[in-house]
């Protein structure tokens, strides 16, 4: 057969184009696009369903040690397995330099911890939290030499927090070597001030996380982050935006020509400050407490506005799989334990593309091209993976997603491929789901249905990303 897998009579959607076509399958490439192609040693009928370029998840948290007793449900295995059967074909996880170590060794310590468990392909993030001159100068190269060419940095979280100065260090660092910098921006001081206030005056809820962390807590960090950007003239992702005032600032740095690059998440347009709640169910709020918190209904329709509006780049799950009960889970602190002991971040690697694709796509909110940009090209492009990945072209992985369109499925966690015993989104309905997910020429899953194997998932190293280029000025 002159192909491994031909997928016979699909409508393709890349981020430019949608066509109809064969696609020509050999050694995990996509080797032909065309008409009529010759057979293959294994044929799937597409039946002019949408087919899409595998989504790349580039912002996710599996398996990552945590420096606050908090344990991730999602190993290598679990999280990947639940990607796929998402719609998924690569993740890009984070590795997180534990205080006191060193930049490579926490990097080696991530490769440990994927190596023959990963049912996806995957690179890595690297998350920075102490920017000593050793690791700038000696080990950020290196480590950008083995494929690890973002990093991620916080305003906020005391095991992970840099203070301006130090952010000028990485952004500078980030210039010089060519990296993409992903922002956490959140005015730590102003949080923990409130957070003081609130439990003193003995509200500590769930629903007060929401509280700690208001909407001008992250526009001022984003504005700041924006001028330090601006400063060092790099550019720089700020990461899961929420609403309106960060949304704003966002907007701003665009407008002045500076390259600032937003990332919004699932939880931001399908989720609100509700439901962190009691009346939910006594601590069931924990579930959706992340940072920053979901605001409102008017503020998930800005979210939708700039989604449509190209503010955003990228759309990813900020998957954080931390269980309900049990220990190293919401609730590790203790049954009654405040907000501020419960770990932040809710499990969503699984739904992303389902609930975007139902509430986008099919509801006309977004154009089937703007949502493959959004959630797999120029996720490939932002982390240096393109043009291997995040396409449907010639000599680009075989890396593809065969849509159902005409569903009417309720989300339901016992259908969920994560280790996480609760999805935030229980009981919403989606008409979409991916019908068959493709790695590299191989079906990993079939109708929710896992159908590949632990270890298949290869790590890809990452190249200097483009956009991370400095602005040409003269
Ligand atoms: O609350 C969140 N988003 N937790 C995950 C870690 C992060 O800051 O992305
Ligand atoms: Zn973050
Ligand atoms: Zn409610
Ligand atoms: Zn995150």
């Amino acid at each position: 057969a002159a192909f491994d897998l031909v997928i016979r009579n699909a409508r393709c959607a890349t981020a430019a184009d949608v066509f109809d076509a064969d696609i020509g399958i050999k050694g995990g490439v996509i080797v032909a696009l065309g008409k009529h192609l010759a057979a293959g040693q294994r044929e799937i009928d597409a039946e002019r369903r949408y087919v899409l370029p595998g989504g790349v998840d580039g912002h996710c948290h599996i398996d990552q040690p945590m420096m606050d007793g908090s344990v991730m449900a999602d190993d290598f295995w679990t999280g990947t397995r639940s990607a796929a059967c998402g719609g998924n074909t690569t993740v890009i996880p984070f590795a997180s330099q534990l205080k006191g170590q060193g930049l490579m060794e926490a990097v080696a310590e991530s490769h440990r911890r994927a190596a023959g468990k990963a049912a996806v392909d995957y690179a890595f993030h690297l998350i920075i939290c102490e920017p000593t001159e050793h690791a700038l100068k000696e080990e950020l190269p290196q480590v950008m030499r083995e494929g690890c060419t973002s990093f991620k940095v916080y305003m906020t979280y005391d095991d992970l927090k840099l203070d301006d100065r130090q952010m000028l260090d990485v952004l500078a660092a980030a210039r010089h070597e060519g990296a993409m910098i992903m922002m956490h921006a959140e005015n730590t001081d102003c949080i923990a001030w409130l957070t003081e206030r609130l439990i003193a005056a003995g509200h500590t809820a769930p629903k007060f996380h929401a509280a700690a962390r208001p909407m001008l807590v992250e526009r001022e960090a984003t504005h700041r982050a924006i001028a330090l950007a601006e400063l060092v003239d790099v550019p720089i992702l700020i990461v899961h935006v929420s609403g309106r005032e960060a949304i704003e600032q966002i907007r701003w740095g665009q407008a002045q020509g500076l390259k600032i690059y937003a990332e919004t998440c699932p939880q931001y347009l399908f989720l609100t400050a509700d439901d962190m709640d009691d009346h939910h169910g006594h601590m069931h709020g924990a579930k959706c407490i992340c940072s920053p918190p979901p605001r409102d209904k008017a503020n998930q329709q800005v979210v939708w506005d700039a989604l449509q509006g190209g503010v955003f780049e990228v759309f990813s799950s900020d998957h954080a799989p931390f269980r309900f009960a049990g220990e190293g889970g919401k609730l590790g602190a203790g049954p009654d334990a405040s907000f501020d002991k419960i770990p932040n971040g809710v499990p969503g690697i699984e739904t992303r593309l389902p609930l975007l694709f139902s509430a986008g796509v099919l509801e006309g909110r977004l154009d089937i091209c703007d949502f493959v940009a959004l959630t797999s090209t120029n996720v490939a492009k932002m982390y240096g993976l393109y043009p291997r990945k995040g396409s449907i072209a010639i000599g680009a992985d075989a890396d593809l997603v065969i849509w159902d369109a005409d569903l009417d499925i309720e989300i339901r966690n016992e259908n969920l491929h994560h280790d996480v015993d609760y999805t935030p989104y229980e009981g919403m309905r989606v008409k979409a789901w991916p019908r068959m997910t493709i790695l590299r020429g191989e079906v990993v899953a079939e109708r929710g249905k896992f159908l590949g194997a632990a270890g298949q998932g290869q790590y890809i190293p990452c190249d200097l990303p483009t956009p991370a280029k400095p602005r040409v000025r003269t």
